[in-house]
């Protein structure tokens, strides 16, 4: 993610979320080289999503991860859900957490097709819509078991958003 992405990838962020992150927000992150990885998806020159990822050593968190609404259930998500994993991976992280709205079952559905697992709840963690997060949780992403999964689920990708 580049400064210059900025203006698309608030024009989804803004649509998606009760509490949109600021662009300050997303400035700061994307200065912090070191331990930081944020992704953007074009078509075109078009953002249609983005997402980010923190790593802390062997433990990496997904920060966000937004799709555009009218390109939702595209395998969008799944692209960059993938990268990012790998990104982990490459900088030495063993395991990926992250939080979810309890109700957010399509996300979850998505997470669970790359392994993540139900391991808590922090209570009220979205006070704006006064809902839990499910923290979820995947281990030994850096395997060969994982990572042949990770293959498999690039394979199911369609043509342009395949890696
Ligand atoms: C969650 C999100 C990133 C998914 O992106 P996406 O590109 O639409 O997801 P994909 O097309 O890659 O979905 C892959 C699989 O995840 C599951 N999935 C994704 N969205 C789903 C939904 N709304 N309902 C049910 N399952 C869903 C499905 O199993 C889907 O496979 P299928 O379409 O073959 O059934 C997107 O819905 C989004 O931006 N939501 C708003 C922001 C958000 O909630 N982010 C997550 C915060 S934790």
């Amino acid at each position: 993610m580049r400064r210059r992405h900025l203006r698309g990838v608030m024009a989804i962020e803004r649509q998606v979320y009760p509490r949109p992150w600021s662009p300050n927000l997303f400035l700061s992150e994307m200065a912090e080289t070191r331990n930081r990885c944020y992704l953007v998806a074009r078509i075109d020159k078009e953002i249609v999503g983005y997402g980010g990822l923190i790593c802390y050593g062997e433990e990496a968190h997904v920060t966000n991860i937004a799709v555009d609404p009218e390109h939702q259930r595209n395998k969008i998500g799944m692209r960059l859900l993938h990268d990012l994993i790998q990104n982990a991976v490459a900088e030495g992280a063993q395991a990926v957490s992250l939080e979810v709205r309890v109700s957010n079952y399509g996300a979850q559905r998505l997470y669970g097709k790359f392994g993540f697992r139900p391991v808590g709840v922090r209570k009220n963690y979205y006070q704006e819509v006064n809902e839990d997060a499910l923290v979820m949780w995947v281990d030994d992403v850096n395997g060969a078991e994982y990572q042949k999964r990770l293959r498999g689920l690039a394979e199911q990708l369609p043509d342009g958003v395949r890696p």
